[in-house]
């Protein structure tokens, strides 16, 4: 099955909305009361201060030497930072801390132009790829309150600068070196994964499909919002794909991950990048590793932008449980798959927490 070449109604630009100065949000974009962001999933536990606990924060300038015991320092930290929380943070990743800023400022730089401009980079649920407003197609559904852009790095058969946003200056520049630089990094921690998951170290890169990954990159863009109370800026989900690497806002907080019963805003440290594990390396994993579910929230001061840097295994593969992970005590959790076939759901659906890799469950 394909996706449809066309939106089911007209796009409305949330940042359009936003800038209008409306004080009460449309109905559309109001969550069901289960869902705002103000419900907390269970009575909180008043012995955990608010804002206590942030996810883990892995150094990973040891991991790079050749100092030994510094390096399986680093790896321990990596597995268990996967087994306990499926999202950590990293600094000293070996991503310039320039370029960081520099691509951030690009895109803050395109959502900033006159609409017009970006209009012409408009996008359709054929491909995604361009300027967005919405994930999933079903008609009526209740929207997020957030804007991005989408667009695809590797495989070079889908690399096309013309859908790139040309401006600002040298953003098509900057945003090429970016993802070069983060597939590198890509690399590097999928060896990492592959040591902790006591696999051979190219064992989850080559079934990625070695040089024909997949990788893409949605920023986000979350106006400040009027209700911040009543809406998300992205709805609950786990990342369909491989792991993602998102660069979070400098100034602005918003991402929160469910950690049990109870959603953790994330603080990002300077210049840190946020890891997490999507449901194809779960699925690989046999889930030692598991995908966690997270959404944004909003806010009525201040606009929040994201990078999410998307790392897939190549798309026509089927993607089943490494063998080495599989025994009689715990046998496949999960049927083959293509991650062609597998995005679909959210891709027709949107984003709907952890039900599709849960669906993908072996029948026992
Ligand atoms: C995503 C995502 C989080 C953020 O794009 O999949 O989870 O902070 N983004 O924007
Ligand atoms: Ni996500």
């Amino acid at each position: 099955m394909n996706c449809p070449q066309d939106w089911p109604e007209p796009i409305v630009r949330v940042q359009s909305l936003s800038e209008s100065g409306l004080e009460a949000i449309p109905d559309r974009y109001i969550k069901p009361p289960t869902d705002r962001p103000t419900t907390s999933l269970k009575e909180s536990d008043p012995s955990i201060e608010d804002g206590a606990i942030n996810i883990p924060i892995i150094d990973l300038e040891g991991l790079y030497g050749d100092d030994h015991d510094r390096r399986n320092s680093v790896l321990r930290q990596i597995s268990e930072a996967c087994r306990d929380w499926g999202f950590f943070q990293v600094v000293k990743h070996g991503v310039s801390p320039e370029l960081m800023d520099r691509s951030r400022e690009v895109w803050r730089g395109f959502f900033h132009l006159p609409m017009e401009l970006k209009q012409a980079y408009a996008n359709s649920p054929k491909t995604y790829e361009g300027y967005g407003s919405r994930l999933g197609i079903v008609k009526g559904a209740i929207l997020d309150w957030s804007d991005y852009y989408y667009l695809h790095y590797l495989p070079l058969s889908l690399k096309d600068l013309n859908k790139w946003p040309a401006l600002p200056q040298n953003s098509r520049e900057v945003i090429d070196e970016y993802g070069k630089e983060v597939v590198k990094f890509c690399g590097r921690l999928m060896k990492a994964l592959s040591i902790n998951l006591g696999l051979e170290e190219d064992y989850l890169q080559n079934a990625f499909g070695g040089e024909n990954i997949g990788a893409c990159l949605r920023v986000n863009f979350y106006p400040k919002c009027p209700q911040p109370d009543l809406a998300l800026g992205l709805s609950s989900h786990s990342d369909p794909g491989g792991m993602t690497i998102l660069l979070p806002d400098d100034h602005v907080a918003g991402l929160q991950v469910r950690k049990g019963d109870r959603w953790i805003t994330v603080k990002p440290a300077p210049h840190a990048f946020i890891v997490n594990i999507g449901d194809q390396i779960q699925v690989l994993s046999n889930a030692i590793y598991k995908s966690v579910e997270h959404r944004v929230i909003v806010n009525s001061a201040k606009e929040r932008l994201s990078l999410a840097f998307f790392y897939n295994p190549k798309s026509d593969i089927p993607i089943e449980p490494a063998k080495e992970l599989v025994t009689s005590d715990r046998p496949a959790l999960y049927q083959p798959m293509t991650f062609d076939e597998y995005r679909l759901f959210i891709r027709l659906r949107g984003p709907r927490g952890k039900s599709q890799v849960e669906s993908l469950k072996s029948p026992r």
